[in-house]
């Protein structure tokens, strides 16, 4: 994906302010200090476009990069999960399932976990709440360049065992330290992009 033109258009916070240009939108989603603001930085060549809190769960807006005026990655705070428990509702917010919900630009959703460990309970209920929410569905494991290439069978198989994937659900190593895999991650958003 060549980018040519970037830029965080909006931060949003209701229904009311969503960007009204039609783009298609894929949703990026993960437990803080994933690698989620890295991701973007690195899939869009920039350094600090989206900024990298030292500080969990400070976002609390939608956050639209508009990507070459033909679609927008959208940085969802936080977690979902909210058919799972009350606590993890209360957390994510309405703002996040009114948005998941019924947005109909939202094309796809890309789920991000720490390739260091298995997949967590959190990580397990995010991927189920995605998968209620019937959308496409890439799974990133983030900070692969941690872990010894020796390992990366292992990851994987941790990734599929735990989260119990299935076929139709992507799974993609990756690296926003060493840039690795960030052109399969755009195929995937290319290919889900016109559907
Ligand atoms: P919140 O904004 O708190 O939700 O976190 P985030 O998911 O946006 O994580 P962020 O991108 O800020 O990264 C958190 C930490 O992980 C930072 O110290 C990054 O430098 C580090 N990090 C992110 N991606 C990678 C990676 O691919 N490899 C390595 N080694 N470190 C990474
Ligand atoms: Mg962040």
């Amino acid at each position: 994906m060549k980018i040519h033109k970037v830029d965080l258009e909006k931060t949003v916070a209701y229904p009311d302010q969503y960007p009204t240009s039609h783009y298609p939108e894929f949703a990026l989603s993960g437990r803080s200090n994933v690698g989620k603001s890295s991701l973007i930085n690195a899939i869009l060549n920039r350094k600090k476009l989206a900024r990298t809190s030292s500080s969990p769960g400070k976002t609390q807006t939608l956050n639209f990069f508009n990507v070459n005026d033909d679609l927008y990655l959208v940085d969802v705070p936080g977690y979902g999960y909210a058919k799972v428990s009350k606590k993890m509702r209360e957390k994510f917010g309405q703002m996040i399932e009114t948005y998941l919900e019924s947005r109909e630009e939202l094309k796809g959703m890309i789920l991000l976990m720490d390739s260091r460990h298995k997949p967590t309970q959190d990580d397990v209920a995010m991927y189920q709440y995605a998968k209620y929410l019937n959308q496409p569905l890439l799974i990133v494991a983030t900070k692969i360049d941690k872990v010894k290439k020796s390992q990366w069978n292992k990851v994987v198989k941790n990734f599929k065992d735990t989260l119990e994937l299935d076929e139709s659900d992507d799974l993609i190593l990756f690296s926003s330290e060493k840039k690795y895999n960030i052109d399969a991650l755009w195929q995937w958003v290319e290919d889900k992009k016109n559907n």
